[in-house]
This record gives C-alpha cells, sequence and structure tokens, in this order.
C-alpha cells in the first residue's frame, strides 16, 4: 500500500486537532512532521510515537506528498507556493486562497468532485461556511434555495488558542472583582457577545460576513444564492451555533419530512424533540464530528420557509476533520 509524507504547519488549536484527527485516519503516513515559526521543543504522539515540533526552514517541503496548513493567511501565502513548488499538495484553513480561481474550496459531503481540479493547492472553507452548508445541501438540491439570513454565534476556539486562554483569564478576573485585561479582541469577551468577527469592510459587513456570502456561491457554484449574514463572537470555549432562515424557490414538505432529509445527509445529525428540552448545545458538541440540526420549524411569516439551529465543533468540522476529510479523499482518488 501506498503511504504519504507529510506535513502539518501550525500547532496552535487546528494544527493539534489535525494530528489528532490524521492519527485516527485511514491515511497511510511513513513520515511526519511538524511545523512551527518558533519551536518551542514541545513533542506530541501520533499513532504511538512521539514527534517533535520543529521550525519551518528552507528546503523543508521537499519529498513531502500532503501538507495541512493551519498558521493563517500570511504564512499561507507565503509557504504554501513553496511547498508547492517543492511537489506538495497543499490543504490550507486560511481565506487566503479561498476565492481564487484555480484553487478548490471543498467540503467532502458538498463538492468533493471539485478537489480533483487542484493545481496544487486546495482550500478549506471558514468554519461558518462549512456547518452553514452541510446542512444546507440537501435541501438547496431539492427546494433551491434562493436566500439564507444567518446569524452566527461563535465560540473563542474560532480565533485561536490565545483566544481560549483570554476568556479564561477574564472570567477568572471578573469573577474575583479583578481588572478585565482584553488583548486578543477589542472588548471584554467574557460575559458578553461581540457582534464584531475579523475587521469592518465599507459595506458595514465584517469580513468573515462576507466569506459566508462569498463562499456559499463559490462551492454552491450558484452566484444567484443570498446570503444575509450577521457573524457573533460569544464566550463560549468551543463549537459554533447558527440560527439559520431560508427561502426556497420550491415549496417545501411538512418538518416530519424536512427531519428525514436532513437525518439521511450526510454529516448530519438531527438532534430535536423540543417536547423533552432536546436541541443541538455547543457543550455537548467539542470532539465530535457531526454537524447537529435541530430547532427544525417553518416560517410562517413567508410561503417557502424554514428556521433552524446548527452546532458544530470549529476546530473540528469546521477546520481540522474537514482537512483531513479533503486528504483521505485525495489519496482515496489517487489525486494528489
Ligand atoms: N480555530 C478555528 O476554529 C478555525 C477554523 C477554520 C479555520 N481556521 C484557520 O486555521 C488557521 C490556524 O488557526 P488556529 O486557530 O489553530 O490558530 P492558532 O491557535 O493561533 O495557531 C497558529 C499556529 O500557526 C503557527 N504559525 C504562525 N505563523 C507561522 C509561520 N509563518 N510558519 C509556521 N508556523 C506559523 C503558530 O506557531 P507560533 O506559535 O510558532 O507562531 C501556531 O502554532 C488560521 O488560518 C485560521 O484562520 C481556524
Amino acid at each position: 500500500m501506498k503511504e504519504y509524507r507529510v506535513a502539518i504547519v501550525g500547532m496552535g488549536a487546528v494544527g493539534r486537532e489535525m494530528v489528532r484527527i490524521l492519527d485516527k485516519s485511514s491515511i497511510p503516513v511513513s513520515d511526519l512532521q511538524l511545523l512551527v515559526r518558533k519551536n518551542d521543543g514541545a513533542m506530541i504522539p501520533f499513532r504511538g510515537k512521539e514527534y517533535l515540533v520543529k521550525r519551518v526552514t528552507p528546503g523543508v517541503f521537499k519529498g513531502v506528498d500532503l501538507v495541512l496548513m493551519a498558521a493563517g493567511g500570511d504564512a499561507a501565502k507565503e509557504l504554501a507556493p513553496m511547498a508547492r513548488q517543492e511537489g506538495a499538495v497543499v490543504i490550507d484553513n486560511s481565506s487566503a486562497f479561498r476565492m481564487a480561481p484555480d484553487v478548490p474550496l471543498v467540503i467532502p459531503e458538498i463538492n468533493p468532485e471539485a478537489a480533483r481540479e487542484h493545481s496544487g493547492i486546495i482550500a478549506n472553507p471558514n468554519c461558518s461556511t462549512i456547518q452553514m452548508l452541510v446542512p444546507l445541501k440537501p435541501l438547496h438540491d431539492l427546494f433551491k434555495i434562493k436566500r439564507v439570513v444567518v446569524s452566527t454565534y461563535q465560540a473563542v476556539s474560532g480565533t485561536g488558542k490565545k483566544a481560549i486562554d483570554e476568556l479564561k483569564q477574564q472570567a477568572e478576573a471578573y469573577l474575583a472583582s479583578k481588572k478585565v485585561e482584553s488583548n486578543i479582541y477589542p472588548h471584554q469577551i467574557a460575559f458578553n457577545i461581540l457582534p464584531h468577527i475579523d475587521s469592518f469592510l465599507d459595506n458595514g459587513y465584517t469580513k468573515e460576513e462576507m466569506k459566508m456570502v462569498n463562499e456559499t456561491r463559490k462551492i454552491f457554484g450558484d452566484e444567484d444564492i443570498q446570503v444575509s449574514p450577521t457573524a457573533v463572537r460569544v464566550p463560549v470555549f468551543n463549537c459554533h451555533s447558527e440560527s439559520i432562515n431560508i427561502e426556497t424557490e420550491k415549496p417545501l414538505p411538512e418538518v416530519s419530512e424536512i427531519k428525514k432529509i436532513l437525518a439521511e445527509a450526510p454529516g448530519v445529525e438531527v438532534v430535536d424533540d423540543v417536547q423533552n428540552n432536546v436541541y443541538p448545545l455547543a457543550v455537548n458538541c467539542s470532539g465530535t464530528d457531526k454537524v447537529y440540526v435541530g430547532r427544525i420549524r417553518k416560517d410562517f411569516t413567508i410561503s417557502n420557509g424554514l428556521n433552524f439551529w446548527v452546532v458544530a465543533d470549529n476546530l473540528r468540522k469546521g477546520a481540522a476533520l474537514n482537512a483531513v476529510q479533503i486528504a483521505e479523499l485525495l489519496v482515496a482518488k489517487d489525486w494528489l
């Protein structure tokens, strides 16, 4: 069986999750390099061995088949072309290449065929886009979605390891009546809600919000689908939640039928029993792989409208898991 030499760049919140997911994946790995900017001597376990985290150095990607990048956009712009030139295929988690015409933007449950067209770089979509589109896909295929109104409730892990530490520190300081310091976000995040993720653009939206608009069109291959987003940061350690409203072109069936459609969709799990207070919750979702959907109900203000609530682990399906699933797809189809 063919084995692959793999490098993972970035050992923050996403990179470390990638190592754990790759460990359990079906990909045969003959060599693994774990790379960062400043080496701190960390050792990370993978398939029964300990691996030393090393600095990225020139020529480090020579002989590597696959590079999984979780190091941010600046690092991706510098290192992904270098890795490609040295012969590797790169799957990048940043937004650096997502909208480039020659870079496939892939969610394996939705558009696996797009990955075949890569020219050395494949982009992983934004975490909020992934968990929105996995349950929207079967509904779009059957009823053609015209418009999506989405509000996100995004965990601090989406900003990375330093933001997780900041929420802990702020919560402890606040409860001890000490001064709360904000370094990662422009305002206190503990016991607060920030209607602001990433920087503001001239149109009044944030970059995070416009990623959801543009990436949806690219992944669905539908320039007409309208997405109206509000991205919000909440004081939750991990797992993003989203309130989603859709309007479809074709009439929607009864809610019981919609639940069946969603329950059969790849990557989706319906968690919806409101009589018993059962619906998807961020605290139940960490470390899991599905996109959980609940609170499914018709929008009674329009003819073909639906409301629902979606929760997923942003570090896994929103980032590391989706990237490793793309890698598994490339290996299975021999598209590397
Ligand atoms: N967190 C999420 O839910 C999520 C979801 C989707 C996508 N993403 C994307 O995934 C990427 C990583 O996010 P994260 O949350 O894991 O961030 P993070 O916790 O801040 O970790 C970033 C890692 O990248 C390394 N790094 C930065 N610049 C580098 C360079 N030039 N060369 C090598 N390593 C470098 C850092 O190493 P040093 O400590 O040595 O600087 C650190 O290990 C980002 O592009 C992010 O937008 C994240």
